[in-house]
């Protein structure tokens, strides 16, 4: 594969947005460095970026953490991720030119540790020609934010100046319900000023969501029907085929609706369904999500609304999966939902009375990610009912993954001397309209944030918000006994079907 033109952030408000922005001289700390995250996601993304020409010259790349590992040894395991995991082509010049400015500092999240990675930070401003510019990102869990970000000011690494920057980019888990989000804010807010974090939701970086915001306000059809004149109900689905082995540690306790419904699937729904920004300033695109997302709340009652389930063993396509309570490291009496569905309303004259389902699932029939509007039947067809019998309702299905891009369904006559009319696909492919690669969400949010794009990023208010519509959802299944079992590659349990017949609806089949 060569290597794809170089791209910059699309919303961005200056003259050419076409020019690819590179990073101005910065480095960047990873804490957690020995993570999955780190070694699947982000070493892989720095690669990528420096292959595309997007970081700068003296771009210095340093982990932080308990293993005693000198330079060597750290670049070995980051060549390792990076052969693992880059989607741009292996180059060698690349990778050497990267290496020289990659270090390690040994030390732990409460210790003098931070004293050397302060020293070594400061060697290598000299060195390097990073100006004082460091981002830090935080892939640990949560509870060490406080220790981190109290040890930066300590030796003060977090000290912002006119002359440099100091930023901290955030990985979640974002708290655990609305209180604990907004401890942690306090605490990072304390330190770091919210212009300087960066909180990643890794689905805005995805190109297919930064395109709702191109569908719905670059265009004239849609806008007009984008309401509850014209839309029925709107269907959020994020199916994943994979299970949960080796993920007990963070995930059991957790469950699907905090993994993954209080960030992903809530900023999905406030895309579509919030009113055009301003401008795709930060400030005025955070503000119209806020603004909806203060408008949204979960439909009762929840035990009619919502649905939760956990997966047991059954057939993955050809393969027999265990069930989540067989899975290595998880309690075999986990109450721990794999999946969770509810019905959220968005009150406002555009949306009053469309319910907004949302789902997810982990060992699903397959994996895929979209958002339908379905739209509500015509007033009038003059067609009989043996005419229409194949026909559904009509709906724009945005595709995030895997098979990118948007689809239009709508009936069509059915070739032949008849009339019968049955549902189509229009379809647009973004591997068939466009040469260019979309780049890898981490990729473009790592960039971001060492530009002071903060567009992607969701807000403090934005994070405690989602946890607001959430929290009684969670509160009331904490007292609901077990999630419904369901056998592993299929779409789900029962009570979701129920939750949609319920009000004259279906899921999809996506
Ligand atoms: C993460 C969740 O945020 O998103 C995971 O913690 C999930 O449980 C993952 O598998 C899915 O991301 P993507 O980009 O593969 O849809």
């Amino acid at each position: 594969m060569s290597v794809p033109s170089a791209w910059g952030n699309p919303l961005r408000n200056d003259e050419d947005k076409r020019l690819p922005r590179i990073a101005g001289p910065s480095g960047l700390v990873i804490f957690g460095v020995t993570g999955d995250l780190a070694r699947k996601k982000l070493l892989p993304a720095i690669y990528d970026l420096a292959n595309r020409g997007l970081l700068p010259a003296g771009f210095t790349l340093v982990g932080y953490g308990r293993r005693d590992w000198d330079k060597q040894a750290f670049c070995e395991y980051v060549l390792q991720a990076v052969k693992a995991g880059a989607r741009t082509d292996f180059r060698e010049h690349v990778w050497t030119h990267l290496a020289k400015g990659i270090e390690f500092v040994s030390g732990d999240f409460d210790d003098e540790g931070f004293d050397s990675l302060s020293s070594r930070l400061a060697e290598l401003d000299a060195e390097r020609g990073t100006g004082g510019n460091w981002a830090y990102y935080l892939s640990v869990p949560p509870e060490f934010f406080s220790n981190i970000c109290h040890q930066l000011e300590r030796v003060g690494m977090a000290n912002q100046s006119d002359n440099s920057w100091r930023r901290v980019i955030i990985e979640k888990p974002f708290g655990h319900d609305r209180e604990s989000a907004r401890e942690l804010n306090e605490i990072v807010n304390a330190v770091f000023p919210e212009k300087s974090v960066f909180r990643i939701d890794h689905y805005l970086g995805k190109e297919t969501v930064q395109n709702i915001l191109a569908l719905r306000f670059a265009n004239q059809i849609f806008e007009p029907m984008w309401n509850a004149h014209y839309i029925d109900h709107v269907q959020i689905t994020m199916a994943e085929d994979i299970g949960l082995g080796g993920r007990a540690g963070y995930y059991d306790g957790i469950g699907a609706a905090r993994d993954v419904i209080q960030n992903h699937l809530i900023q999905l729904l406030a895309l579509v369904a919030m009113e055009e920004p301003v401008s795709f300033q930060p400030e005025a695109l955070q503000a119209e999500k806020l603004k909806v997302l203060r408008a949204t709340h979960a439909v009762h009652p929840l035990n009619k609304t919502t649905a939760r389930g956990q997966y047991a063993a059954g057939w993955q396509g050809s393969e027999y999966v265990k069930g989540l309570r067989e899975e290595e490291g998880f309690d075999p009496n986990s109450s721990t939902e794999t999946y969770a569905a509810c019905t959220l309303e968005v009150n406002s004259r555009r949306w009053g009375g469309v319910p907004f389902y949302l789902r997810t699932g982990k060992r699903l029939g397959r994996r895929v990610t979209e958002i339908a509007l379905v739209f509500k039947e015509a007033p009038h067809q003059p067609f009989s009912d043996g005419q229409t019998g194949a026909l559904g309702q009509n709906a724009v299905v945005i595709r995030v993954q895997p098979d990118e891009g948007v689809t239009m369904r709508f009936g069509s006559k059915v070739p032949g001397s008849a009339m019968e009319v049955r549902d189509v696909n229009m379809d647009f492919a973004y591997t068939e309209a466009f040469t260019e690669e979309s780049p890898e969400a981490y990729e473009r949010l790592i960039l971001d944030a060492l530009l002071d794009e903060s567009s992607l990023f969701p807000t403090n208010e934005e994070v405690e918000q989602s946890w607001a519509i959430l929290d009684p959802i969670i509160k009331y299944w904490a007292s609901a006994g077990q999630p419904e079992e369901y056998p592993a590659g299929t779409w789900g349990p029962e009570s979701a079907d129920k939750m949609l017949r319920r009000r004259g609806h279906t899921w999809r089949r996506p």
